[in-house]
């Protein structure tokens, strides 16, 4: 398939707000550690993806995950010695006060955890966030990262569900584009809220 094939299916078939990240669309067809490779074999050293800390593919991620999906692909519902002895080997890294550990899938997971545990302890609602920060794609965390009123330069200013934006830049208002009785507004990370 050509690039414009796939973008030819993926305007078919994939949501017409999941944005692709540049204006003449990448075709990467694999990666490699620091690296990903497109279709012409041009490679690009990655400084964006949130793979750089380990690398895309390291063969050790790639064995540990083939060998445990042989094994047992499950949730935290059971006893298995490898979720103690992960939570072992990841809290020895810790200073003393992290001993607990919950496992999650994705950042969004965590950040939404996050909150709720935060919200938890404190008993309160109100969050700080930095304009034009990128916390994730579930519905509280889209909610966070778009509920502010206005942006300015230095700002800060408590959005309508007592969210504070605090604002180090000055940043385009996103444009709001009307598609039905929906409002997509998409911000520059690519998160889009309906
Ligand atoms: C800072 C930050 N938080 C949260 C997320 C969301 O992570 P995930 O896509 O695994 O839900 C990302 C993903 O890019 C991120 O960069």
């Amino acid at each position: 398939m050509t690039s414009d094939d796939l973008l030819a299916a993926r305007r078919r078939l994939i949501g017409g707000n999941v944005r692709i990240g540049y204006r003449r669309p990448l075709h990467i067809v694999r990666g490699s550690m620091q690296y990903l490779f497109d279709a012409d074999g041009r490679r690009y050293l990655d400084a964006y993806n949130n793979v750089p800390h380990v690398g895309h593919c390291h063969p050790r991620v790639v064995d540990a995950a083939e060998r445990q999906m042989r094994v047992l692909n499950t949730n935290t519902r059971y006893l298995h010695e490898h979720l103690e002895r992960y939570a072992e080997r990841v809290t020895a890294t810790l200073p003393e006060p992290l001993r607990v550990c919950y496992f999650v899938s994705s950042g969004s997971e965590a950040n939404e955890l996050a909150l709720r545990l935060a919200r938890a302890h404190t008993r309160r609602r109100d969050v700080i966030v930095l304009d034009a920060a990128y916390h994730g794609n579930t519905t509280t965390l889209v909610d966070v990262i778009l509920n502010r009123t206005q942006t300015d330069k230095l700002a800060v200013i408590t959005g309508p569900a007592g969210t504070v934006v605090v604002t180090a830049v000055t940043a385009p208002e996103p444009p709001a584009e009307k598609t039905g009785r929906a409002a997509l507004i998409p911000d520059q990370s690519g998160v889009v809220g309906v």
